[in-house]
């Protein structure tokens, strides 16, 4: 890739970028159509900035990790979130992931106790029960959709850990809901969005249900909770006793709701996607499966693991921060400038969409060296150091950063070292393997893979 381009010396100028092939859309039907290998062949072509437009969108590609970090962090104060989480609204509500300003500062301070270490090392155990459990209903020899099962595994690890409940048993109606839910938000990436929006027809009415649907679960939840009156030590009790210190006010129903139902999907889908791909690249890469079982066999010697054992699982940790490295479930994450903003002698007008790609960036040769190939000791802290923070932030980075991140990768390794204790997974031959970047990475047609038993 080239580096951030130089700018000429009139403010005025844009950085170079592709031109547009339609007068209204700008690339925004070449950018649908794949757009994390869209963005990825722009920063080739162009650069650590490029500008293109999105319909009626300006819109910045930065993959320079220096200008990453200083949107994130340095500057982080001048962006609010890209059009594309405010969509998110329609589901997510004014919920962690979509809320801004004061509110979110507010209810990052209510939510956040939640992930403490303490509470970690408890979710830890729930997470090896759910995994023994899936583990445990498998047979030799048996064809699955790793991405269906994983999807169920970790839904259920965030229904038992955050809600104390057990959603196993509406898995697949919140799967079948969430995936009506991509669907529609493809189309309210479009321009005029906000009318699509409003308009009777089939798609708009296949979200509304999925909505509903999700609402009775988690409305479901609030309502028991409340009822019973007790303090189950979870998140949703903290949700419900928790008071702001300045009004002593509680949350209202819908807030409680918008916050529980944004965990369940930040914290399932994501996961869900980047354990799919775990597995599919130790399926190509049998070397390092074989590395990854020795550890787990050495460290635990056949016992199930509890979070003190994550520590001792470095190369398992390796395996799944090089999936999330390839593979990223947040592929890309947007930012609109609330004012100018200069990069590299570019002004950035006010108004713009910064669109930074974990995609790209995590695969760039200049940080990378042979970016495609899944390799885990490259996290070996000595290689690690001598990287630039932001070659590498598949939890974004700043006052925005993932709440979940520690939460995750408890979860990563500890679901992998449970599963891999018992079983090896093999690509079922001929199953096509495709990304489909919407919100999340996930893999287009599933992930068919047959049991070996170990
Ligand atoms: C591999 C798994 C995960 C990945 C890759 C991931 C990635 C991310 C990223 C990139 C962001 C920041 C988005 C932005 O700045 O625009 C984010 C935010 C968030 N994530 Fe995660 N996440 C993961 C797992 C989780 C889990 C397990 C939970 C909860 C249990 C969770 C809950 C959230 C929430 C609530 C936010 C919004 C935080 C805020 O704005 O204050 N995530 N995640």
């Amino acid at each position: 890739m080239e580096g951030l381009p130089t700018a000429p010396n009139t403010s005025s100028t844009r950085p170079p970028g592709p031109k547009n092939t339609r007068p209204w859309l700008g690339v925004l039907p070449h950018f649908r159509k794949d757009p994390a290998n869209y963005l990825l062949n722009i920063a080739r072509e162009y650069g650590d900035l490029a500008y293109m437009r999105l319909g009626p969108q300006h819109a910045f590609v930065v993959s320079d990790p220096d200008a990453i970090r200083d949107i994130l962090i340095t500057h982080q104060g001048n962006f609010t979130k890209s059009r594309m989480l405010e969509r998110a609204k329609v589901l997510l509500g004014d919920g962690l992931l979509t809320s801004e300003a004061e509110f979110h500062t507010r209810q990052r301070r209510l939510v956040q106790p939640a992930f403490h270490r303490d509470r970690l090392v408890r979710y830890a155990s729930d997470m090896v029960t759910c995994a023994e459990r899936a583990r445990d209903t498998w047979s030799s020899g048996v064809e699955l959709d790793m991405h269906r099962e994983m999807t169920r595994l970790t839904l259920a690890i965030v229904g038992r850990t955050l809600f104390s409940a057990d959603v196993s048993s509406d898995a697949d109606e919140i799967g079948r809901a969430m995936t009506q839910i991509f669907e529609l938000f493809d189309t309210l990436l479009l321009p005029f969005s906000d009318w699509i929006q409003k308009l009777p027809i089939p798609p708009v009415r296949r979200f509304e249900k999925a909505r509903d649907r999700l609402d009775k679960i988690v409305y479901g939840l609030i309502a028991e909770r409340r009822q019973s009156g007790k303090d189950a030590g979870d998140l949703l009790s903290m949700l419900l006793l928790a008071q702001d210190e300045s009004d002593n006010a509680h949350m209202t129903d819908k807030q409680v709701r918008d916050e529980a139902l944004t965990l369940l999907i930040a914290g399932h889908e994501t996961t869900a996607n980047a354990l799919t791909w775990t597995w599919y690249l130790l399926s190509q890469n049998p070397e390092v499966e074989a590395r990854m079982h020795t550890e787990i066999d050495r460290a635990l010697g056949g016992k199930l693991p509890g979070f003190d054992d994550v520590a001792n699982l470095p190369y398992t940790g390796g395996v799944f921060a090089e999936s999330l490295r390839l593979y990223p479930p947040a592929w890309a994450i947007g930012r609109r400038a609330r004012e100018d903003y200069a990069i590299a002698g570019y002004t950035i007008p006010a108004k713009s969409i910064l669109l930074m790609s974990p995609w790209v960036v995590h695969r760039d040769p200049r940080w990378w060296p042979e970016p495609e190939r899944f390799n885990p000791d490259r996290w070996h802290p000595d290689e690690a150091a001598k990287r630039p923070k932001f070659a590498y932030f598949p939890f974004g980075g700043g006052a925005r950063v993932c709440i979940g991140e520690r939460f995750a990768w408890a979860e990563g390794v500890l679901v992998l070292a449970t599963i891999a204790q018992r079983w090896r997974m093999r690509l079922v031959p001929g199953h096509p393997v495709e990304t489909r970047a919407v919100i999340t990475l996930r893999p287009k047609h599933g992930m068919k893979m047959t049991l070996e038993e170990r």
